[in-house]
């Protein structure tokens, strides 16, 4: 899937010639969900190993496609299937503290897993509802969906695998980043991976 590198105009440049993503760009160096209340938390993968966690933040970090924080959006309908939707990279700066890549890879093998056991779609509540925050973590590695519109999402767990890859491999500290997000083109969600 090619979908994550259909940037903006400037950002595919950055990415064809090899270089890094875009550094993020005025929103928070690293999004905070603050107020977290958890609705349910599970183990998933062959190993039940990483954390699956639903939840919703008080003052949730919404980032627009350009990178900088959004006013909360109004919307309409239900579930909208945005698989392949094309998203935005920003990497976290500077380099140091970033998630360790092996156990980003723990958590992108999970996904996949249950892409195969358990399907692959899976809905995300609407923003502002108790579970509009998907969370997974294994050791180091942190990644979160987070649905920014008031309608719920239906997404792909195979292309949140190839995420959780992309993100921690091109926003790692040799492209001197400590992690990144990937916000949809038309500012629906976003994908972040952090250190946990
Ligand atoms: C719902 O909103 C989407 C954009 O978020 C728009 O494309 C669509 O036409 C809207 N549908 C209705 C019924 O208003
Ligand atoms: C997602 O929600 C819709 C209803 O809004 C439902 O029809 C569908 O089965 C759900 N998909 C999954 C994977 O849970």
């Amino acid at each position: 899937m090619q979908y994550f590198t259909l940037l903006t105009a400037g950002l595919s440049l950055f990415f064809a010639s090899g270089a890094s993503a875009a550094a993020f760009g005025s929103a928070a160096s690293l999004s905070a969900c603050n107020n977290e209340v958890v609705a349910s938390e599970t183990f998933i993968g062959k190993d039940h190993n990483v954390k699956l966690t639903a939840s919703h933040c008080g003052a949730a970090p919404h980032v627009s496609s350009h990178g900088t924080l959004l006013n909360k959006r109004q919307s309409n309908s239900t579930s909208v299937n945005v698989c392949g939707a094309q998203c935005n990279t920003f990497c976290f700066n500077p380099s140091g503290g970033g998630p360790n890549e092996d156990d980003c890879a723990v958590i992108a093998d999970a996904i996949l897993y249950d892409e195969q056991n358990v399907g692959a779609l899976f809905n995300i509540t609407a923003a502002g509802t108790a579970t509009d925050k998907i969370t997974m973590q294994y050791g180091s590695c942190l990644t979160y969906f987070l649905n920014q519109d008031s309608e719920q999402l239906t997404y792909c767990r195979s292309d949140w695998s190839s995420l959780v890859t992309w993100l921690s491999g091109d926003c790692n500290a040799a492209n001197n980043a400590h992690g990144g997000l990937c916000v949809a083109a038309d500012q629906t969600w976003y994908i972040q991976v952090q250190h946990s």
